[in-house]
């Protein structure tokens, strides 16, 4: 089965780990196994990261940019993938989600951030402020768009 990698970053009201959970019920429903990682609980070892098929980033705005364990965990992809030779790192599928509370320029720091990875699935899903059902259909969705592109 393959198996999908949800990393996300939540601390102020739990905003973004709603919207994890529902990206990882799309995963589930399209036939993925799916491990839910906050990066506000601990730092995420790369070493398990080449055991991923596919992943979906979500991060809240903070100051215009990604949550500090979120840019810890692009450092460390760099850092495992350019300097130690880590196999199995990149050129996964991917999406992006992230709240904010009213702004969002998180969404374009993502999209250039996250370009590493490998290939962006799908449009970013925001939230302004607690996600709303519409918004949750979106996430769903998204997770579910995300391991069809790799179960195809
Ligand atoms: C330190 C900090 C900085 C923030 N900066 C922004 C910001 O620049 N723009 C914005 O729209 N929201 C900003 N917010 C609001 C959060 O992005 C928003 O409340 C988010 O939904 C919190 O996600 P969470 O509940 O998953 O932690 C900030 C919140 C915090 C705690």
């Amino acid at each position: 089965m393959a198996k999908a990698l949800v990393l996300y970053h939540s601390q102020e009201f739990g905003n973004t780990a709603i919207m994890a959970e529902a990206v990882a019920e799309g995963l589930r429903d399209a036939g993925c196994e799916v491990d839910l990682f906050n990066t506000n609980e601990g730092r995420f070892n790369m070493v398990d990261f080449p055991g991923y098929d596919c992943v979906a980033f979500g991060s809240p705005d903070y100051y215009g940019y990604i949550a500090g364990g979120l840019k810890t965990f692009m450092d460390d992809h760099y850092i495992y993938d350019v300097r130690k030779g880590l196999k199995g790192i990149i050129e996964k599928s991917y999406v992006l989600f992230y709240s904010h509370g009213g702004g969002g320029k998180v969404k374009d720091v993502m999209q250039r951030i996250f370009r590493r990875i490998g290939t962006l699935i799908g449009e970013p899903v925001g939230s302004n402020g607690r996600p709303d059902q519409q918004v949750l259909n979106r996430c769903k969705a998204l997770g579910s768009e995300l391991a069809e592109s790799i179960l195809l």
